[in-house]
């Protein structure tokens, strides 16, 4: 029940005409400053969506009167470092590859830059360290399947290994000695065993002797007599501790019976020159470069 209203005191402001059980209402005003700061806000939100891109629409949003674009500000952003690194670009690329080292400003350059695309494009097959994975060669080591001078590692990353995309990329096939049947199961068990002997592991020495025979045979044109690889074929160096594929015997022997085929993709398609030979010159400086 609504108790009637009691008069406005003198001093004080008029009340709403609210009242339960006798509790009444100031109707105190707004404070000035705080109404106007609204009545800018409101203003302003007008503006502003009259002016920037604001208001969501089915297939995009409204473009603005201003036609402001963050996406066009990160566009010029990007012209403009491509603009004031086209000088450096164009030297790296008419440099000769073994002189880039001679040249500090190029080869932090080159360096950074070549840091930068490799983390884009190499990480996923070559790990984010570069230190490699089964099947994925670490470029950390000194120990190169295909070389790892300068102007090697341009090439490998230029036309890449056993793709089908380049004319030009390095190639070999290891024959598939199991599954093909020109090595028998137990010429296999040999051989593998002398792989063990030559890479320094626990083997069985009577089917290592036999093995040795097997390997002068099939291997070693691609090996090496001694074991240690060639570049010309990227035939591993069975010798060190360093596998590309694993050392144990069941994953040697798997090798043997049905052969490995690391595919790498050509980057002339994907990359500029200046981007090649800058990854390039990343990894020759990653440890492992001669
Ligand atoms: C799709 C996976 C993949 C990507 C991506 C990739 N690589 Fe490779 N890379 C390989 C494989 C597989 C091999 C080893 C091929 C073989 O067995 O001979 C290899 C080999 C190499 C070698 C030769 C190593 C040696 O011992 O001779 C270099 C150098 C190399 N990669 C650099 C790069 C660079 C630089 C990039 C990025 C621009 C890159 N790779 C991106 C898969 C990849
Ligand atoms: C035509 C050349 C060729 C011949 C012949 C050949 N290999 Fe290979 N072998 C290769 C290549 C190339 C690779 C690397 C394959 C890859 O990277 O995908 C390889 C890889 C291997 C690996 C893996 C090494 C690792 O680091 O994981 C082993 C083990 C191996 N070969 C043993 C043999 C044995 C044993 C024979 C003889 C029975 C043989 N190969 C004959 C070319 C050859």
């Amino acid at each position: 029940m609504s108790v009637k209203p009691t008069k406005q005191k003198p001093g004080e402001p008029p009340t709403t005409g609210h009242s339960w059980d006798g509790i009444e209402e100031f109707d105190n005003p707004m404070p000035r400053w705080w109404l106007w700061t609204f009545y800018v806000t409101i203003v302003w939100a007008i503006g502003y969506s009259i002016l920037y891109p604001a208001w969501p629409l089915i297939n995009g949003a409204t473009n603005g009167l201003i036609g402001h674009s963050t996406r066009a500000d990160v566009q010029r952003d990007i012209e403009a470092f491509t603009e004031a690194n086209a000088a450096i670009r164009q030297q790296l690329v008419d440099t000769d590859l073994t002189a880039v080292a001679a040249d500090p400003n190029l080869l932090q350059y080159a360096t950074n830059a070549g840091a930068a695309v490799f983390r884009t494009n190499c990480v996923q097959c070559h790990g984010s360290g570069a230190a490699g994975n089964v099947g994925y060669p670490n470029l950390l080591d000194d120990d190169w399947l295909w070389g790892g001078d300068i102007e090697a590692i341009h090439t490998t990353v230029t036309h890449g290994i056993r793709n089908t995309t380049d004319d030009e990329a390095r190639y070999s096939e290891m024959p598939r000695f199991g599954a093909d049947g020109l090595l028998d199961g137990t010429q296999i068990s040999q051989v593998v065993e002398y792989v063990l002997q030559i890479s320094g592991q626990d083997h069985d020495a009577a089917l290592s002797a036999e093995g040795a025979t097997i390997f002068a045979d099939n291997c070693a044109a691609c090996h090496g007599e001694d074991g240690t690889g060639s570049r010309d074929v990227g035939a591993p160096n069975l010798t060190d501790a360093i596998w590309l594929y694993g050392g144990d015997r069941a994953t040697v022997t798997e090798t043997v019976t049905y052969a490995r085929f690391g595919v790498m993709p050509n980057w002339n398609a994907r990359l500029t020159e200046a981007d090649i030979r800058s990854v390039a010159v990343y990894v020759h400086g990653l440890g492992g470069g001669e």
